[in-house]
């Protein structure tokens, strides 16, 4: 079996969704979980076993048969899951995606700091995509921390983000909000060209 890198997550990502969109996505997520690894590294917080290449992994493939899945949103990871079974992958890899859509799953509830970190990383990269789109140049390099805290705080601005998901880092992630964004915004910056903001 092929033991599952990077390259292969990209080709399954590719290969499963077609939409620009919905790639950048997956990207973005990627991008901010290795940052925020990073961050927790050098903050001495562990982080488990799996590498910085292993969590922009999981953001890649977090949400890669959500094309293939958006009618049948109760398979969603279930069929990233069998797609995986081709592949030699870490257990402690596939339980980030059992736990992904566990409302709907019910495979397993996020516990890890990395389960954590993807459950909240999801929705603020979400987040501040929105901010950007409102900018004049629609680029992530007009986004500040203080503008994304501001819309974040008018509930009318980007409704279906989840306000409460995020918070979720100050409990689960022992990191503040402001921090949260910044370390967050910053990683979405750095790959602005591969994000397309
Ligand atoms: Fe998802
Ligand atoms: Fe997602």
């Amino acid at each position: 079996m092929k033991m599952l890198d990077k390259e292969l997550a990209t080709e399954l990502l590719h290969k499963n969704m077609q939409n620009m969109n919905l790639r950048r996505h997956c990207y973005a997520v990627g991008k901010v979980l290795r940052a925020l690894r990073s961050y927790y590294v050098s903050q001495g917080v562990g982080v488990g076993s799996l590498s910085g290449e292993e969590w922009e992994i999981i953001g890649i493939l977090h949400d890669s048969d959500w094309e293939l899945t958006n009618n049948t949103p109760e398979k969603h990871t279930l069929m990233l899951l069998d797609w995986l079974k081709e592949y030699e992958v870490p257990e402690e890899l596939l339980d980030v995606f059992r736990s992904h859509n566990t409302k709907v799953t019910k495979l397993r509830d996020p516990q890890t700091l990395l389960e954590w970190t993807l459950e909240c990383a999801d929705e603020l990269t979400g987040f501040i995509v929105a901010v950007a789109l409102i900018r004049p140049s629609k680029k992530l390099s007009d986004v500040d921390v203080a503008s994304v805290l501001k819309k974040f705080k008018q509930k009318e601005f980007a409704r279906a983000v989840h306000r409460e998901q995020i918070i979720q880092c100050v409990e689960k992630l022992n990191i503040p909000v402001e921090k949260f964004v910044e370390i967050t915004l910053l990683a979405m910056q750095e790959e602005s060209d591969l994000l397309g903001l």
